[in-house]
């Protein structure tokens, strides 16, 4: 049973403010449990250790909120937006200047759907680097996995509809990636665009992809990812670095000693998604005109790592087999065969802690050099002019780079006496850190012509 604590939130708890909610006795409290739906996707107790903050950053909750903020201001906005290229640039118009509070809800929207992309990455990341993949969660890292995917497709769908020179140009950039992947790529290509461009169908097929396909999708996923964290028993159990026994588990109970935390967290989350809103309005540029293409022409924030490594490889490779390599490696994380049990650790152990630290400040260093390197020095295609370019720049720097990486880890795995695990979440730190790098080069240092820029000369139209 619980222990009496003189927290802050023990008092709340314990205040006379819940006494008519919690049971008192033992068959209330079975009646609590049977009609309580919160109860039915947390388990009744959890360990103590998993309430502290940094233990998950609150990540997957924010999550959870912030779909919810979608699901209720996307409601709002479909009673003014109209799906049809004539009409759906100006409806937006309509809902920014004549209707009450629209700007501001278009605001929360675009704003908590780029936030939720970066929190669910975050969430990801977290869960990596507490090993919480491993099983009994392994399933739960897939699902986690598909709602990832969910969320970019509805990002990517929604991003088409305000039907402005950004969204227009942005979904053609990222439709004609697809040309690139053997085989059924122009096919995909044409049915994602409804037709061979960007028209009125594929206007139609993003708005019911977004508000009808997608977040039916999510709301089945959602539940059955907070019931498989359910059967684990609540989130991982968190384990000292230096003490590597178990941990003396302390049980409390999950209303309202988590609940009401997580109250706190997402409340905190919608005053400042509100205040933020109030702020800065979500972007809408001029009306979409297929005959002129800005400059430079990019994809949403989120693919342009794809499209940066798009300036540096042959396509094949950019858009398709290092993609595909990466999607495959993620989907297999949890079954690969590991030297030990790692469950629970941050980063492992004290030296893998440091050696993700070593990692993440070669990738700082290497990446943008090798970025200015490819931009001004290298060109394979001129110094090697006989071989197809898939070989001379596809093939030939996808080998030289992983040389470069099974070297990192055959030399930080000898020089640190590191175990096979802590060698490979360095070489993981290196590979995640160098695509936020390559993300934040595409964002903030390619101006036209997609050339390497400063932040202050990105942006012009031709
Ligand atoms: C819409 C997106 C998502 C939502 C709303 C969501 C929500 C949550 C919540 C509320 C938890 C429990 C508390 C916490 O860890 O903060 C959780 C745990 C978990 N999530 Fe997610 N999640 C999402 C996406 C993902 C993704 C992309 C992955 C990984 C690929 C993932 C894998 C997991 C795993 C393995 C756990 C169990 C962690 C543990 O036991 O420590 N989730 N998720």
């Amino acid at each position: 049973m619980t222990q009496t604590r003189t927290t802050l939130f023990s008092r709340i708890r314990n205040s006379i403010f819940w006494a008519p909610i919690l049971p008192q006795t033992e068959r209330e409290r079975k009646k609590f449990l049977l009609n309580n739906l919160i109860l039915h996707f947390r388990p009744r107790t959890i360990p103590e250790q998993t309430l502290k903050f940094t233990h998950t950053w609150g990540l997957g909750g924010i999550a959870a909120a912030l779909v919810m903020l979608l699901f209720l201001t996307g409601i709002m906005l479909k009673f003014i937006y109209e799906p049809f290229p004539g009409r759906a640039y100006d409806s937006i118009i309509l809902l920014q200047q004549d209707v009450w509070f629209g700007q501001f809800i278009r605001n929360i929207h675009h704003w908590s759907a780029n936030i939720l992309v970066v929190v669910v990455f975050l969430h990801m990341v977290r869960v990596f680097f507490t090993g919480a993949f491993h099983p009994p969660r392994q399933f739960n890292w897939i699902i986690g996995l598909i709602l990832f995917f969910l969320i970019i497709i509805s990002n990517f769908t929604g991003y088409l509809l305000p039907w402005d020179q950004l969204a227009f140009w942005a979904i053609t950039i990222c439709t004609s990636m697809f040309e690139y992947i053997p085989g059924v790529g122009m096919w995909l290509q044409k049915l994602i665009r409804g037709g061979a461009e960007i028209g009125p169908e594929s206007l139609k097929t993003f708005f019911t992809l977004h508000s009808a396909i997608v977040p039916a999708c999510l709301i089945t996923l959602m539940p059955f990812h907070f019931w498989r964290v359910r059967k684990a028993r609540g989130v991982v159990t968190p384990r000292s670095l230096r003490d590597k026994s178990e941990p003396a588990v302390r049980k409390v109970p999950t209303v309202p000693d988590l609940i009401l935390r997580e109250l706190v967290v997402a409340l905190v989350l919608i005053a400042f998604i509100l205040v933020f809103s109030i702020i800065f309005n979500a972007p809408l540029e001029d009306k979409a005109n297929p005959g002129l293409s800005p400059n430079p022409a990019k994809a949403p924030w989120y693919f342009l790592g794809m499209q940066e490594l798009l300036l540096h490889f042959h396509p094949l490779f950019a858009v398709f087999i290092i993609p595909i390599f990466v999607i495959g490696f993620l989907i297999l994380l949890p079954y690969f065969k590991y030297d030990s049990d790692v469950t629970g650790f941050w980063f492992i152990s004290q030296k893998g802690r440091r050696m993700a630290m070593v990692s993440a400040f070669c990738a700082v260093i290497a990446m943008p050099t090798w970025i200015i390197a490819d931009e001004f020095f290298i060109d394979f295609t001129a110094w090697l002019p006989g071989p197809p370019t898939v070989i001379s720049n596809g093939l030939l720097p996808v080998v030289i780079v992983a040389v470069v990486v099974i070297g990192f880890y055959l030399l930080i795995k000898k020089k640190y006496a590191a175990t096979k695990n802590e060698a490979l979440q360095a070489v993981f730190v290196l590979l995640l850190v160098s695509f936020i790098i390559l993300t934040l080069t595409g964002i903030w240092f390619r101006g036209q012509g997609m050339a390497l820029s400063w932040p202050w000369q990105v942006g012009v139209m031709e």
